[in-house]
């Protein structure tokens, strides 16, 4: 990883936490810990007894627990002159306009008041760890597809969606990867008729390995122009995957593409968390049946719960049929029973899709203009359009994979 100043060890992310708390030092544990790009260190105490012994060499971003009193301040104010580099964020219990104003006198580059939830945490330390530098310019837009359950369409919008994004440019393609993160049923390839190139196996146990040039090895691509990463099937096989290895794949596409779609599995993995806080947009996909509305609530309460403010997933409800005198499930129960997430209703258009999937095609390529392709449309293409407003630096993005297991 690249934050801030060159961290000459091993290229990682280093977090130095000083805290008297116990309980806000087990939270920094399980939010930073996971990691093996991030090498934490706590000290345990308050600032005031730990005084110039602390030691923040290296240190891509120091987090001080910091208990009310003027020897904690002054302790502050020490370190502060001390270490001109790196940023400190700074967690308080209360907040206090007075030590506010002092510490923006003290140029902290942040302050957090308890209680802080992990993704806050992450946040504000991503944010303050860009360092001066800032020097990448491309970040990718993220749209991250997830099922409530099983069949519900997942990998067919997510194909769409991918395709959709690849020719939303005025005038040039924008360049777009669809990554299939269902590693074990994968389906992408075979949906878009291409080999699966993506070796797993050759990057497990030293996730470092995998750079810009491994990646164009292991990238399939489709005539239409989009970039494709996808692992050969292997149903008998009963395997985790290496979330560090996750993790870098995701960094290295981010990076890499001005889109990235992901097709998540069913399960939940030790880098699920990281997938959904460093996507831009999160669409559950259910089928249109009472149960699978519930599985998406659920899913939706479940990742709101995980992620706090970060992004919200919203629900599309696909194989959508509206009928004027049937007792199915019409769009009012939908918008009554999703509320706020409900985000769009994709129409039934069965002989339409199990054509495109036999002959490897885009939907639009089987019939231009149809109603599924438009619907998505709507949904995903306002917001590529909004592209151009401000976006998180990339470092922030790749702190975010990083540090969000
Ligand atoms: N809008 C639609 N109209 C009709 N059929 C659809 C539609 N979307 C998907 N299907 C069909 O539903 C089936 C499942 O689709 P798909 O493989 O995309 O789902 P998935 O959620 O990825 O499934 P899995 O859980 O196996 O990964 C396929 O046979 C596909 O043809
Ligand atoms: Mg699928």
């Amino acid at each position: 990883m690249r934050i801030g100043r060159p961290n000459s060890a091993a290229n990682k992310t280093r977090v130095v936490v000083l805290t008297a708390d116990s309980v806000f030092e087990q939270s920094a544990r399980t939010t930073f810990g996971a990691s093996a790009q991030i090498d934490l260190r706590v000290v345990s105490g308050t600032l005031a007894a730990v005084d110039e012994k602390l030691d923040v060499t290296g240190a891509t971003v120091v987090v001080i627990d910091l208990d009310a009193g003027d020897a904690e301040l002054q302790a502050l104010q020490r370190l502060m002159v001390r270490a001109g580099w790196p940023p400190v964020v700074v967690v308080t219990q209360a907040f206090d306009e007075n030590v506010a104003r002092t510490l923006l006198q003290m140029r902290v580059a942040d302050f957090l008041v308890k209680p802080v939830s992990p993704v806050e945490l992450v946040r504000a330390c991503a944010r303050v760890a860009k360092g001066p530098a800032g020097s990448e310019a491309t970040e990718a837009q993220i749209y991250t597809f997830l099922p409530a359950v099983g069949g519900a369409g997942v990998t067919t919008l997510a194909v769409q969606t991918a395709m959709l994004l690849l020719n939303s440019g005025q005038r040039v393609r924008s360049s777009t990867c669809l990554v299939d993160l269902d590693f074990q049923h994968g389906a992408v390839a075979d949906y878009l008729d291409l080999e699966p190139r993506l070796d797993l196996g050759e990057i497990e146990g030293r996730p470092e390995r995998l750079d810009r040039q491994l990646l164009e090895v292991m990238l399939s691509h489709h005539s239409s122009g989009l970039a494709v990463i996808a692992a050969p099937n292997r149903p008998a096989e009963m395997r985790s995957f290496d979330p560090d290895m996750v993790t870098r794949l995701l960094d290295l596409v981010s990076t890499n593409f001005d889109y990235v779609v992901f097709d998540m599995p069913r399960t939940w993995f030790s880098w699920t968390d990281s997938v959904l806080l460093g996507s831009n947009k999160l669409f559950v996909v259910s089928e249109t049946t009472v149960p699978g509305l519930r599985h998406a609530k659920q899913l939706v309460a479940a990742i709101k719960e995980r992620m706090g403010d970060g992004p919200k997933p919203q629900v599309i409800v696909n194989r959508f049929q509206q009928r004027m005198f049937s007792s199915g499930l019409r769009r009012a129960d939908l918008e009554q029973t999703l509320g706020d997430s409900f985000a769009a209703a994709i129409p039934n258009h069965y002989n339409l899709v199990r054509e495109a999937i036999d002959r490897g095609v885009p939907l639009d390529e089987v019939k231009p203009g149809n109603k599924i392709t438009q619907q998505l449309k709507k949904l995903v293409l306002p917001q590529a359009a909004a592209k151009v407003a401000p976006q998180p630096a990339p470092l922030l993005k790749k702190l975010k994979f990083s540090l969000a297991r």
